[in-house]
């Protein structure tokens, strides 16, 4: 079943790849929402006009309807057409919630971004000016499953000097983010069931668990990092980890903790996906290197432009095993990667060394707005930073008898946009209350006002009276 099929009446065009009716189709509708093709909203054609279109049973439109309703992806009610779902692919993170009175954001202390403003716009001009000047016309064309092998050797040299990772080019694949990297590594996966540490990245939650349909176990997280002993337990043949700085927590993964990982998926054959998501951000001793090196063949490494440059450019890579790279080509042929343009550019501004030097910048930056953030909370009765000094967020715990809630909605009153940890925690994971704060969200002009409504929202809230007081 590869052929482009086009549904009469309603245009929709979907292509279903692979064995399996059913689950072709629903993986075409769910790849055609998050992709935007299909808007939120949107009618979809009647099962009986899909099924004619697509020469399936209409049992297998009405089934994969019904179950794309479940998940959330697609709404129906009896007597009117099955739409797209007002919210069935939400590509950014959590909306912090906004008490009653809140006032208009603007200050913005969520995880996610770097600091927007200092992306380094010379720099990659002249990257991106070079890279056309010299590509060849060839470069131009339709860029190879892998990615240009120009970005892979950029990528394979800098890895290996920066974050001790057992790279060569023909091991790396170029993707839109890690998002994208995440999902290649889930098909590349097939059916394993993949266990998630119980704090991570809603969206990559959403990515294994609903658009790559993958069975997932949850593994606890403690002060220690992921709780890998538990492997064993689950039926997991892959897990995904942010060994570096565990993402929100902000903890590394122990060391004995990194050869138990290894340990498993040598004995069980299992395949460790490693989210080195920050790793080139640690500001209290060197970087803790990537544990993909430890075992090349049972890790596929993660990495992305998102913190470093910006996540507007959707560049990452992946660095998989050699027994997985044959099965990469198929996968492109459903999910398209990044512009050449912009591959040949990060290429040039890694061989010049121009990525090296805003990284190096960045760091000095964020870790003193980490170390201010830290300074600035000491003075709080009851709050606490927790976590290494690393990476782009910090976890602050809050004073007692406090609710994440309570104190969302008091910062929101004055301007600042928050998370609470429990916008990160799987199936509800019992925690005691917290905030993950994006310390390098805000651009430079706006720090100092954002971590002032922080420390005034945190006084407010641990005052014996607990009321707004006047303040920033
Ligand atoms: C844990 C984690 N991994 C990876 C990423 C980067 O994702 P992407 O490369 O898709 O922008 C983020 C961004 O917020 C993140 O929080």
């Amino acid at each position: 079943m590869q052929k482009p099929r086009t549904t009469s009446g309603l245009d929709l065009h979907l292509v279903l790849v692979g064995s399996g009716r059913r689950e072709s189709l629903e993986r075409a509708l769910r790849d055609a929402v998050r992709s935007g093709r299909l808007a939120p909203g949107a009618r979809l054609p009647s099962t009986r006009a899909l099924a004619r279109d697509l020469g399936v049973a209409r049992n297998t439109v009405v089934e994969a309807y019904g179950l794309l309703a479940a998940e959330g992806w697609l709404t129906s009610r009896p007597g009117s057409a099955t739409r797209v779902a007002a919210h069935a692919f939400a590509p950014r993170p959590e909306p912090a919630v906004a008490g009653p009175g809140a006032r208009p954001v603007r200050f913005d202390l969520r995880p996610g971004a770097p600091d927007l403003a200092s992306f380094p716009r010379r720099a990659w001009t002249n990257a991106l000016q070079r890279a056309l000047q010299e590509a060849s016309p060839a470069a131009l064309g339709y860029p190879p499953a892998q990615g240009l092998v120009e970005l892979r050797r950029a990528l394979a040299d800098y890895l290996g000097r920066a974050r001790g990772v057992d790279a060569a080019a023909d091991r790396i694949v170029v993707c839109s983010g890690f998002a994208q990297g995440l999902e290649i590594a889930c098909r590349l996966l097939g059916g394993t069931t993949v266990a998630l540490e119980a704090f991570g990245h809603r969206r990559h939650r959403e990515i294994v668990e609903t658009a790559t349909g993958m069975p997932a176990a949850t593994l606890p997280v403690d002060d220690g990092g992921a709780v890998v002993g538990r492997l064993r337990e689950t039926a997991a043949g892959a897990v995904l980890l942010t060994p570096a700085h565990q993402f929100p927590l902000g903890v590394p993964l122990a060391p004995e903790r990194r050869m138990q990982v290894i340990e498993w998926a040598r004995e069980a054959g299992g395949v460790v996906i490693e989210d080195d998501y920050d790793g080139e951000f640690r500001y209290d001793r060197r970087a803790v290197g990537a544990l993909q090196a430890l075992a090349p063949e049972h890790v596929i490494y993660a990495g992305t432009a998102s913190k470093t440059l910006a996540p507007g450019l959707r560049l990452g890579w992946l660095v998989l095993p050699a027994r997985l790279i044959g099965d990469v080509s198929a996968v492109r042929e459903v999910i398209d990667g990044p512009s050449a343009l912009d591959q040949l550019a990060l290429a040039e501004l890694l061989g010049n060394g121009g990525y090296d030097r805003h990284v190096r910048r960045c760091r000095l930056s964020y870790r003193q707005r980490h170390d201010r953030l830290v300074a600035a909370i000491s003075g709080v009765p009851g709050a606490r930073v927790r976590g290494v000094a690393a990476g782009l967020q910090a976890l602050i715990d809050l004073p007692p008898g406090r609710t994440e809630a309570e104190v969302i909605a008091s910062a929101a009153a004055r301007g600042l946009t928050l998370n609470g940890l429990a916008s990160f925690a799987r199936d509800a994971t019992p925690h005691a209350p917290a905030l993950v704060a994006g310390y390098a969200t805000p651009p430079a002009h706006a720090f100092s006002g954002a971590v002032a409504r922080l420390v005034a929202t945190l006084r407010d809230v641990a005052s014996p009276t607990g009321g707004p007081r006047a303040g920033p």
